[in-house]
């Protein structure tokens, strides 16, 4: 067993403080190497024809770590060389904590109130950066390491204990860190859900020449850093991308390729991550330089909203505090960032003070978008289906338990792994 008690503490584990830090293994024998280790082969490819090309970039791919302070990851050697090769942005925040609602709001455009790592979904009439990709005909794909199959909707899975054989099986997959799987916009729609996909189908993917335009890469939780250290992090990005960045399949003509955190490590100062954007599309004469432009995960939709000339959700994607699009992306495409000053960043390290449709402490019903948005794509509000246009943040009740917000301490206060609305019971062994 890797490391049990980072079920138990969920989020703010730290398998470096054990008194053994384990050493990273490597699951394959390569990244593009399909391996027993992840449980499921691959049984099919993407078969994307259409290369819709981008003002600042044609392809990007996300790759999402765990619970990091920016000191800590910028001063990590691989990260270092990784800031060499791009631009490192040293003021990028997340928005808040634990983990989960930081992946849904990534691409969701909003965390929906929630606190937790609990099993949520999200009603299909709520729209997620899918919904503008595909209007625009733009490929998507996720890949998350170790789930054990594509489209596998459970809360956690075991998968073989490769870093320390002959243990017992350890839970490597969690669905936290798995933001699409979440919005049934994408998880109860046939087609769709073939795009939530294992590491033996990106292996797949990228060695058939499909991989798509943009792609949401969640390391297992061994290698993201979450049940271990930024170390282990480092060398799992030494095996799975250094490689890939010199192979043409991936990073391309045109690739952009973003490394961030889900959150710093401790709640008690502001929420600031590593993040470095590298590949091919960035230009050269920026290359191993800074960005101090403040940017959060909302940066993540409003940049390919840019880049793309997407619709918007209309949620905190349109929101000009939250959301600057990455600078040299802002330059080609003529969007102009806002100034946030020290003085008027907001505070991104709060949790469990936001009313709404996750938080069953303090609920509200989902709003619909800001209809009268404009994005960074300049475009207008994408509508899903079955959307209630009339239901706008005014116009609904107030939170029913607005006064519970203040009697709780952050994050942990209420796990909401069991019940309450938009949540799915969680059951089986690997539930917290
Ligand atoms: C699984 O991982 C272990 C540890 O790194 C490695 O020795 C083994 O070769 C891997 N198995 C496969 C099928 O790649
Ligand atoms: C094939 O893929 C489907 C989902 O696309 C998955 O449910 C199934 O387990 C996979 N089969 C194998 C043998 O990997
Ligand atoms: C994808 O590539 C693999 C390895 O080259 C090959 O075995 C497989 O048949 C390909 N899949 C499809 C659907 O073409
Ligand atoms: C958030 O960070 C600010 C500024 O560093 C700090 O004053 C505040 O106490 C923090 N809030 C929490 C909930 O930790
Ligand atoms: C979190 O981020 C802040 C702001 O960048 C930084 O000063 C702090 O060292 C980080 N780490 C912790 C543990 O708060
Ligand atoms: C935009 O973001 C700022 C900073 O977080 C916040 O104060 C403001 O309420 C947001 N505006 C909307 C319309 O959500
Ligand atoms: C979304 O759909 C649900 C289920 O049909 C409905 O109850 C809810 O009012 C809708 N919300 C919005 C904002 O349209
Ligand atoms: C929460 O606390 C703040 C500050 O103490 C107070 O102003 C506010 O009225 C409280 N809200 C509720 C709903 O109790």
């Amino acid at each position: 067993m890797l490391f049990p008690t980072a079920l138990i503490l969920a989020s703010s584990a730290r398998l470096a403080s054990a008194a053994t830090a384990p050493v990273f293994a490597p699951p394959s024998k390569g990244p593009l190497v399909q391996t027993a280790n992840y449980t499921s082969f691959s049984n099919n490819t993407l078969n994307d024809k259409k290369v819709v090309k981008g003002k600042a970039f044609s392809r990007i791919i996300y790759v999402w770590l765990e619970n990091t302070d920016f000191e800590t990851a910028s001063s990590t050697p691989i990260f270092e060389s990784l800031s060499e090769q791009g631009i490192l942005l040293t003021n990028y925040n997340s928005v808040t904590h634990p983990s989960e609602p930081n992946y849904i709001a990534s691409v969701g455009g909003d965390f929906f109130g929630a606190h937790g790592d609990s099993m949520y979904h999200i009603p299909s009439n709520i729209s997620c950066v899918v919904d503008l990709l595909e209007d625009k005909d733009v490929s998507w794909a996720t890949y998350q390491e170790s789930m054990p199959s594509d489209e596998f909707y459970g809360f956690a899975a075991t998968s073989p204990d490769y870093i320390f054989p002959g243990t017992a099986p350890y839970p490597f997959y969690m669905r936290k860190h798995n933001p699409l799987i979440i919005f049934d916009a994408v998880s109860q729609d046939p087609e769709r859900v073939k795009r939530v996909r294992t590491f033996n189908d990106f292996a797949n993917d990228v060695v058939n020449g499909t991989l798509p335009q943009w792609s949401f890469v969640t390391p297992n939780m061994a290698n993201d850093a979450h049940d271990t250290d930024i170390d282990f992090a480092a060398s799992f990005l030494e095996y799975w991308l250094l490689p890939l960045l010199t192979d043409p399949r991936v990073n391309g003509e045109d690739t952009l390729i973003l490394i961030t955190f889900d959150e710093n490590e401790t709640a008690t100062i502001q929420n600031r991550v590593y993040a470095v954007v590298l590949g091919t599309a960035v230009p050269v004469n920026l290359r191993g330089t800074t960005d101090d432009t403040f940017y959060t995960h909302y940066s993540e939709l409003s940049t390919v909203q840019a880049n793309w000339g997407l619709k918007s959700l209309g949620r905190q994607d349109t929101n000009a505090t939250m959301s600057n699009v990455f600078s040299f992306v802002a330059q080609k495409t003529g969007y102009k960032n806002v100034h946030v000053s020290a003085a008027q960043a907001p505070q991104l390290n709060l949790s469990a003070v936001a009313p709404g449709p996750l938080n069953s402490d303090a609920y509200i019903p989902f709003a619909a978008p800001n209809l009268k948005a404009r994005g960074a794509g300049g475009g207008s509000v994408l509508l899903r289906p079955g959307l209630d246009t009339k239901l706008t943040a005014a116009s609904l009740p107030p939170a029913v338990n607005l006064a519970a917000l203040n009697t709780t301490t952050p994050w942990q206060m209420s796990p909401e792994t069991t019940s309450g609305k938009n949540i799915i019971p969680c059951a089986g062994a690997a539930c917290p």
